[in-house]
């Protein structure tokens, strides 16, 4: 596994979490056409997903039908599917100057695995280090919503998934281990409440960006 450090990175990197049902996958597309309009490539993935062995995997973990799964078992699939997902579209992406759009990240690990299963951040950590010591996401946008708001979301999209057959207490856990992380990392994170209307949440996410990166680049905004 290569180092971030060894590559030239220039596009941005940037990640979306939070509980199902925030309205992620929206917010990704939105922001994606909003970065087009500013001339700025970025490509669109998830995890665990992004690649075809990372599709496996998610089938694997996310199939309601699944055999059960250790915890940990749990969280080295996520980083075997993560492994893959940034030698084969992540690192290219980013080396290509393109940014890249990405709907969970390791924090999804902490949140999940950690949070919801109990597993030790200082375990987690030890796998991350293997996998991405260098890479840190460039933003990572924290989507919240009440669970309310958020199981309704869910029980409309029909069949549930292994995560989502949790119970309430569960996504609790996933909520409280987001909101840690987001204040132990406030210069990375950004939380937006994601119980406002898809428009509004777009354009303060459409902000975030503007101020942190592109008007940062001379050049890239018209005046
Ligand atoms: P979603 O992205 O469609 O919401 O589904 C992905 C599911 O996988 C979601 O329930 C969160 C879970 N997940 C983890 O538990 N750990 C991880 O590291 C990642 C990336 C996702």
């Amino acid at each position: 596994m290569m180092s971030g450090a060894a590559k030239n990175l220039q596009g941005k990197f940037i990640t979306f979490e939070g509980t199902e049902g925030t309205g992620k996958s929206t917010q990704i597309q939105l922001l994606q056409e909003y970065l087009r309009s500013q001339s700025v490539k970025a490509v669109v993935t998830r995890e665990p997903g992004g690649t075809k062995v990372g599709e496996q995997v998610r089938s694997l973990l996310l199939e309601s039908t699944a055999v059960p799964v250790d915890s940990g078992t749990e969280l080295l699939l996520m980083f075997a599917a993560r492994a893959q997902h940034l030698e084969e579209v992540i690192y290219p992406a980013l080396e290509e100057g393109k940014w890249v759009l990405c709907d969970r990240f390791t924090d999804a690990s902490y949140a999940y695995q950690g949070g919801g299963r109990g597993i030790a951040d200082s375990e987690i950590h030890k796998i991350e280090s293997v996998v991405h010591e260098d890479l840190k996401p460039d933003l990572t946008i924290l989507l919240t919503c009440t669970l309310r708001t958020a199981m309704q979301r869910v029980s409309k999209r029909g069949d549930k998934d292994r995560f989502e057959r949790e119970p309430a207490r569960f996504f609790e856990r996933v909520q409280d281990a987001y909101l840690r992380l987001a204040e132990n990392y406030p210069g990375r994170f950004e939380v937006i409440d994601a119980e406002q209307g898809v428009e509004e949440v777009a354009s303060m996410i459409e902000h975030v960006v503007k101020t942190r990166f592109l008007l940062q680049e001379p050049g890239r905004m018209r005046p």
